[in-house]
């Protein structure tokens, strides 16, 4: 574990250190805001562990981890045959994509992973499999980068000047591997020169927004002001804020999102107050193959997350729980989808088909 350099303006959510025989290093995002320190992943293990804890979360940092995950699960130097490469290659996407079930990104990584360890193999590069791997889970990584630029420059252009605009959750630089997508949008209204106005909902009951989206925003000077979940409609109400921007885990083939628990709740607020609710997302946060929200699997985490927050008891013992990490916002609330290939607006089948194209899954 090593101390993080304090970097005012980037964030280095993941790093890959060496050649294929090297490690990764992700920041431990359950330590922040208090502690800005890095974790060293030398093996699958390590990596697995990081997703299903949230050191790295967010749909894109996700899906990043996972192909490093996948070169730290195949460096084994016993593994020289063609066939066994293969059948351990399998085995450590099976492993990978066990960790955390909705965040579509991962899934998407580990088939490409998948895809580009099959070519390796059928060319029979087995000599160079671990590097084609490596190469491969870099170039996710570059994508992002320019995936999450991308995104900011088309949500910017929504934004007007001066406004209150609310996010939930975290969907900044930690999320992703460096500028964000709901928070990406704000980043580059601050580049342009336009003054925004942050609510950012502390995110029940890991604080997402108020450990990661309030510290984001102060290592960059960008005005912001937290408040709690069940405050949302009232600053509405009081005509603080002029639009909401939110990430996304998972779009369904209609425009279903799954996002972070509440996102719904606060997409039915602004719809009472006629406040437009925008999704930014990159292309490989939808899932096609699937036909609407309802599909979309929701992962339960533990009773302690709530009972027990931050190692202190809020709750009597033996008190019956629920505890969904996500939920799902229907279309019909979603007033367009940011992707960075421009604006799905408005939200329906067609749109998303005509923006995003056939896409087949398969883990
Ligand atoms: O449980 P988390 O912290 O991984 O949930 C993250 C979110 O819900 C984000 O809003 C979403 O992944 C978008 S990240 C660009």
């Amino acid at each position: 574990m090593t101390q993080a350099p304090n970097r005012r303006t980037a964030v280095e959510t993941l790093r890959w250190v060496g050649d294929e025989r090297g490690y990764l290093v992700l920041i431990d995002q359950t330590r922040l805001p208090l502690e800005l320190v890095e974790r060293e992943c030398r093996d699958v293990e390590t990596v697995w562990e990081a997703i299903k804890e949230l050191r790295v979360r967010g749909a894109p940092a996700i899906g990043i981890a996972a192909a490093y995950g996948v070169v730290l699960g195949l460096q084994s130097a016993a593994l020289s045959q063609s066939s066994a490469l293969g059948a351990r290659l399998e085995e450590v996407i099976a492993y990978l994509a066990k960790s955390r079930p909705t965040a579509v990104n991962l899934f998407w990584a580990l088939d490409r992973m998948r895809a580009k360890g099959t070519a390796l193999l059928a060319q029979s590069a087995s000599g160079n499999f671990l590097g084609g791997l490596l190469a491969e889970a870099r170039a996710i990584h570059e994508e992002d980068r320019a995936i999450c630029r991308a995104i900011g420059r088309y949500g910017a252009e929504l934004l007007a000047v001066g406004g209150g605009v609310l996010t939930h959750c975290n969907a900044g630089g930690l999320a992703t591997a460096e500028y964000g997508t709901a928070l990406s949008v704000f980043f580059t209204c601050q580049d342009q020169g336009k003054r925004l106005h942050v609510f950012v909902d502390e995110t029940r009951p890991l604080l997402q927004g108020a450990r990661l989206t309030a510290w984001e925003l102060a290592q960059r000077g960008i005005e912001a002001t937290l408040i709690c979940d069940n405050m949302a409609g009232q600053v509405m109400r009081e005509g603080k804020v002029q639009a909401v921007v939110v990430g996304a885990d998972r779009i369904a083939a209609n425009g279903d999102t799954a996002n972070k628990i509440g996102t719904y709740s606060v997409a039915v607020l602004a719809a009472a107050h006629g406040i437009p609710f925008y999704v930014a997302a990159p292309t490989t946060t939808f899932d096609l193959a699937i036909d609407s929200g309802e599909q979309i699997p929701i992962e339960q985490r533990s009773r302690e997350e709530i009972t027990h927050g931050f190692g202190r008891q809020t709750a009597p013992d033996g008190i019956a729980v629920y505890n969904p990490a996500f939920d799902v916002t229907p279309a019909r609330l979603i007033k367009a989808i940011i992707t960075e290939r421009g604006v799905i607006e408005p939200v329906s089948r067609e749109t998303i088909q005509a923006a995003i194209g056939p896409t087949k899954r398969r883990t």
